[in-house]
């Protein structure tokens, strides 16, 4: 992948004074944002059943929101103001999208969640709300008026008996308008509310965090796969010292203790980390024999990472790459070489294969269709 910057942005200030912390405005920030797609492209996405979209309208004062696909006649009987479509992960079926990416390398990827993208026509609001995520909103064609509130939190009051989340009170403190090429990033929970000026477009890189629950559950699920049962508590003699009901500290120790042990168990964790980092929202295609990938370079066929799956690799001790939710145990070096490499081909087919282990690790990947045929 490229590295490119945004413009009239500090990302060392950034990350410091406002990351999670406050909002930030960069005017201009990307350029040739308006061609990225088309509202036509958009709907064309919205109307497919196997991508998660939705249309909020605001006729008569009412909020209405209709979750994907959406059938095209739905479309053509909009009226010209009032209504949003929104679409989640173009980045996963747009390459043109999915290069907006590149301007934010100075972020782990693995904390990315996907490119959601808006239409709005004239008026068209998905209301003053809160998210739980980081966001960078940027402005495709058109333009939006934003207007930024405070920070929220679980007692904020909402409008009741809604299909969505509105805002009860919302106090502007910050308004802009956005123009395309300009950056809104929002921290988590600050309540904001962007109106469409006109027909406008608005790409919204959204980032994600497990909550320690999801941490919990995905470390349950590794460690049950792993632990026999013949692992068992055993006493200690002062576990033995307390009287015939009673539970001493001693025992309640020797339990932490084993729950800490397991933690401390570093195959597990690389398998919890793997699922947390790659587990893709959307399946591999059917499976396709590609066990002859060699032959297929060689005679001028190239192989890429799906766009379909994610890739990360940790750089400790026990180093992995993690694909599509799971670990491969593989050297840094070639665990970073299969997240940032372009394309494999005839070319640089033999210096690849030089590095340690590459071929066992690239069979396994393309078996695994996180390693495909590029598509002509
Ligand atoms: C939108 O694109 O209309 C909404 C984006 C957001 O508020 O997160
Ligand atoms: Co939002």
């Amino acid at each position: 992948m490229s590295m490119k910057s945004i413009k009239n942005f500090d990302t060392s200030e950034f990350l410091a004074e406002f990351w999670q912390k406050q909002p930030l405005l960069i005017r201009g920030g990307i350029d040739n944002t308006e061609q990225l797609l088309t509202a036509e492209e958009l709907a064309g996405l919205a109307c497919d059943g196997d991508i998660e979209s939705r249309l909020v309208t605001h006729f008569d004062n009412q909020w209405e929101l209709i979750h994907g696909p959406i059938a095209e006649e739905t479309f053509l009987k909009l009226p010209n103001r009032d209504w949003t479509v929104l679409v989640q992960s173009v980045d996963v079926f747009v390459q043109e999208v999915a290069a907006l990416l590149d301007y934010f390398t100075f972020l782990p990827s693995w904390r990315i969640d996907d490119i959601m993208v808006s239409y709005a026509a004239t008026g068209g609001t998905v209301s003053a709300h809160y998210d739980f995520y980081d966001v960078f909103l940027i402005q495709g064609q058109g333009s939006r008026k934003w207007q930024l509130g405070g920070f929220c939190t679980p007692d904020t009051a909402l409008v009741p008996d809604l299909p969505m989340n509105v805002l009860a009170d919302f106090h502007a403190v910050d308004e802009y308008t956005l123009q395309p090429g300009d950056i809104l990033y929002i921290p988590p929970r600050l309540a904001h509310y962007g109106v469409a000026l006109e027909g406008c477009m608005t790409y919204s890189v959204g980032f994600r965090a497990p909550s320690k629950a999801q941490i919990f559950d995905l470390f349950a699920t590794a460690v049950m796969a792993k632990a026999g049962d013949d692992d068992r508590y055993e006493d200690t003699r002062g576990s033995l010292n307390g009287k015939h009901f009673e539970i001493n500290q001693e025992t309640m120790e020797r339990v932490r203790h084993a729950i800490i042990e397991l933690a401390n168990d570093e195959d597990v964790l690389l398998s919890v980390m793997a699922e947390i980092s790659t587990k893709g929202k959307f399946s591999a295609p059917d499976y396709q024999d590609l066990s002859d990938w060699k032959t297929r370079l060689k005679a001028g066929s190239a192989i890429v990472r799906s766009p379909l799956c994610r890739f990360n690799y940790y750089s400790g001790p026990s180093s992995a790459l993690f694909a599509d939710g799971l670990k491969y145990s593989a050297p840094t070096e070639l665990a970073e070489f299969i997240c940032r490499f372009d394309r494999l081909n005839s070319e640089n087919l033999d210096s690849i294969l030089a590095m340690a282990g590459a071929e066992s690790l690239i069979s396994e990947l393309v078996e695994a269709n996180c390693l495909v045929m590029e598509e002509h």
